[in-house]
């Protein structure tokens, strides 16, 4: 189950990459927003966030204007690893190196032919483990600091 929300900014893009989703048969959880009315994103990174940290959602995808505030939003909720992508190595490393488990995309920022590609690669690509395992540790123990 993919957990995916968005904000005013994110609307149209979010749109196409449910589609995509479910013409490949993928199960996700829409936490909004439905509309483009002006909304705030933290709640929908937040939302998101929850979700993948619960473990009710194996992994999130959302998205703003710049990918960046909702990102920053969804790394607030302990357990998250949010990484913003505009490009297809990006996506393909933070899954392979960071274990990112939320992807946040910019729909100002970018087209929907790449997003669904970054979304692709992001959903298919695995963690590497190993000497990245102990780095993604250290980012916990910061969480355990903070
Ligand atoms: C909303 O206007 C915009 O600030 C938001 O979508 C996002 O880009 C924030 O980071």
């Amino acid at each position: 189950m993919i957990a995916i929300g968005c904000d005013h900014g994110g609307y149209q893009l979010k749109q196409a990459v449910i589609r995509h989703l479910a013409d490949r048969g993928i199960d996700f959880h829409d936490f909004g927003t439905y509309s483009e009315e002006s909304c705030d994103y933290p709640e929908y990174g937040e939302a998101v966030g929850r979700a993948v940290a619960s473990g009710e959602c194996e992994l999130g995808i959302v998205i703003c204007g710049t990918g960046i505030g909702i990102s920053i939003a969804a790394n607030k909720v302990r357990g998250v690893r949010a990484a913003v992508c505009g490009d297809c190595f990006s996506a393909e490393m933070c899954r392979r190196h960071n274990n990112a488990n939320v992807l946040a995309l910019g729909g100002r920022v970018i087209g929907p032919g790449l997003a669904l590609k970054i979304v692709d690669i992001f959903l298919s690509t695995g963690f590497d483990g190993g000497r990245h395992a102990r780095r993604v540790a250290k980012i916990s123990e910061i969480e355990d600091r903070s």
